[in-house]
Formats: structure tokens, C-alpha cells, sequence
């Protein structure tokens, strides 16, 4: 059992929070031309196997948390174009960037929503599925993201985790960590001109836990079974982890995960947009104008954090 967290490290994650918020400001612009270019472009094909295994129902509501620029929620919606997504994310201006997107997105509907996934304004057991790619490494604590998904979940259904693999161990040789360490960062300078930011990538990347230290984490959390799947010789895993209730069915298609777990074989402001129950008290009435690009992102905070948004600059 973890000790509750003392006040001094609430307010270090909540300016962890802000710090993250403010370095994904700063290079929103460059986000989807970087992401796609260091990754080769495989990264569309990672946030399609994201989508595959949430398997919301038909008709459905899923939770894009941390959607930054909202790729994972346009692959779900080409994959389910009758659902609903609510893609929240700390940092306006990834959804701004992201919101241009969304203009040739096919049926279906995306509500994107500035909020904190430590804090979700969501009702309880609204959403069918949840997906978050590349961005709970970002969140502290980690296991306050975990349960606030869980409690929005319907029983049975899933929070599907894109995430690097540790790049503690040696991949490939060691190029893989080589990239990590010294690719990474100075392609990420040359463009963004934020050498910081792609530095802190590499390291919150092996910082991570490994998948059974995040299995063992979202048990604890209170999921009924966890399973992974390894991409890319381990440089990138899909993990899943399901509420307990009626389950939503095996991975389709889904060969070669690992499950672990009780079940497992072996181990705009001022009013919410139609469609997504949002809780009541985490609406922000501020200040957006109608010409505000940024009216069209719902803005969600919470008592604790009330109101004062990350930097926005970007
Ligand atoms: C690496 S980006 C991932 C964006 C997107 N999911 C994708 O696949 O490209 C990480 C995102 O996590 C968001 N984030 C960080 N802390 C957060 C928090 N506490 N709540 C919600 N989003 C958060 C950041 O704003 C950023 O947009």
C-alpha cells in the first residue's frame, strides 16, 4: 500500500504539472512534424493498434486523456466513426494546434477539453474506453491518472496505455538507447529549438517503469487484469487494463500479449458540449471570446488547481 503523499510532494507534482504543461506550449507547433519524422512515421500505426484494442461498443463514449494534438482520437474515431471522444489534455495549446485537425474528421464527434488527468471532469462510469499514448509518463503521481480513469470507466472497459519501453535495457545493440540519448534531443533542438524538452523525453522515458512494475501499478490501482503487448523489440508497448465487470472481450486479433492480474490466465466554458457527461463542478467560466481560437476547447479545472492554467505560450 502506498503512504498517503505529504503536502510538500502535492505541490512539487503540481508544478511538475504546469512545467510540462509549459514545455508542451512551447512546441505544439512542431509536435505532429516531430513525432512523425523521429518515429519514421511508425507512430500512426502504434496509435492504430491503440484504437484497435479499446473496443468501445458501438455508439460509445471514450476518454482520449493527454491527447495532445488529438492523433489518438481522430484513429479512434476512423476506427468507430459512431462514437464519442472526449480528448483531454493539461495544455491548450496541443488541442488548439490539434483542433485544426478535426475539420476533415469523418462522423462521429471529438470534444476536446483542456483539463487534468489527476483530476478528470468526467462522471463516474461514463466512458466505455480509455486510451492514453505517450503521455502517462508526464503525469504525477501516475497511480492518481490510474484510479481517476478507473472511477470513469463502465465495468469492463478498458484504459489502453501507449508508452515507450524502458530505455533502461539495451535495444537492438544499444542504438536504440544511443538514439535515445543523443538523437533525440538534438533533432528535437533543430527544430523546436527546445533542446530541454526532447532531453526530458528521453529521460522520463527511462524513468518509466517496466511493464510489470506498470502492471503491477494499475492492479494496485484497482484494474482486474492487465495484459501488454511488446512493439518494436520492446521500444514501444501497448498495455491494457480492465475494469472489472462484464469484460468487452479478448484483444482481437491481439496475439502474444501478457496478462497479469486476478482474472488473468497467466501472470466551450460555461456549459458542456452534448454528448459527454461532464461533472458539474469542473466547468471554468473565464474569460474566452468568440474570436478566441481557443474557444472551441472546453476548459475543465478542478478546486485544487482552480484556475490558474499552465503557461500558454506557443
Ligand atoms: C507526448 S504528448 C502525447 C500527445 C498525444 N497523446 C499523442 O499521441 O501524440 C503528452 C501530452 O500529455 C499532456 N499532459 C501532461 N500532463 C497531463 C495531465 N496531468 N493531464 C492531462 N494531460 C497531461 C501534455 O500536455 C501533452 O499534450
Amino acid at each position: 500500500m502506498q503512504r498517503p503523499p505529504s503536502q510538500e510532494q502535492i505541490q512539487r507534482d503540481q508544478l511538475h504539472g504546469r512545467q510540462v504543461a509549459a514545455m508542451f506550449g512551447r512546441i505544439a507547433r512542431w509536435y505532429d512534424f516531430l513525432n512523425h519524422t523521429l518515429s519514421l512515421g511508425l507512430d500512426i500505426y502504434w496509435r492504430w493498434r491503440l484504437a484497435r484494442v479499446a473496443q468501445p461498443r458501438p455508439g460509445g463514449a471514450v476518454l482520449d486523456l493527454a491527447a495532445g494534438t488529438m492523433d489518438v482520437s481522430l484513429a479512434l474515431l476512423r476506427q468507430y466513426p459512431d462514437i464519442r471522444v472526449a480528448a483531454v489534455d493539461y495544455t491548450l495549446p496541443m488541442l488548439v494546434h490539434g483542433k485544426r485537425k478535426l475539420n476533415g474528421a469523418p462522423g462521429g464527434q471529438i470534444i476536446p477539453a483542456q483539463g487534468d488527468g489527476r483530476r478528470l471532469p468526467l462522471a463516474d462510469e461514463s466512458m466505455d474506453a480509455a486510451t492514453i499514448a505517450f503521455g502517462i509518463r508526464n503525469i504525477r503521481p501516475r497511480m492518481a491518472a490510474h484510479k481517476e480513469v478507473l472511477r470513469c470507466l463502465k465495468p469492463g472497459g478498458r484504459f489502453c496505455i501507449l508508452e515507450f519501453g524502458t530505455g533502461r535495457r539495451k535495444v537492438w545493440g544499444g542504438l536504440y538507447n544511443f538514439y535515445l540519448d543523443k538523437v533525440l534531443p538534438t533533432v528535437g533542438r533543430i527544430f523546436s529549438g527546445d533542446r530541454a524538452a526532447y532531453r526530458y523525453l528521453a529521460e522520463t522515458i527511462r524513468e518509466f517503469p517496466d511493464e510489470r512494475q506498470l502492471a503491477r501499478e494499475l492492479l494496485e490501482a484497482g484494474y482486474a487484469r492487465v495484459f501488454h503487448v511488446a512493439m518494436l523489440s520492446g521500444i514501444v508497448y501497448l498495455h491494457v487494463a480492465e475494469k472489472a465487470g462484464e469484460l468487452a472481450g479478448e484483444l482481437a486479433g491481439e496475439t502474444g500479449g501478457r496478462a497479469t492480474g486476478a482474472g488473468a490466465s497467466a501472470g466551450p466554458a460555461g456549459g458542456a458540449p452534448a454528448g459527454v457527461p461532464v461533472r458539474k463542478d469542473s466547468l471554468r467560466k473565464d474569460s474566452l471570446r468568440r474570436d478566441d481560437p481557443r474557444e472551441a476547447v472546453l476548459r475543465c479545472f478542478t478546486r485544487e488547481d482552480p484556475g490558474k492554467p499552465p503557461r500558454e505560450d506557443g
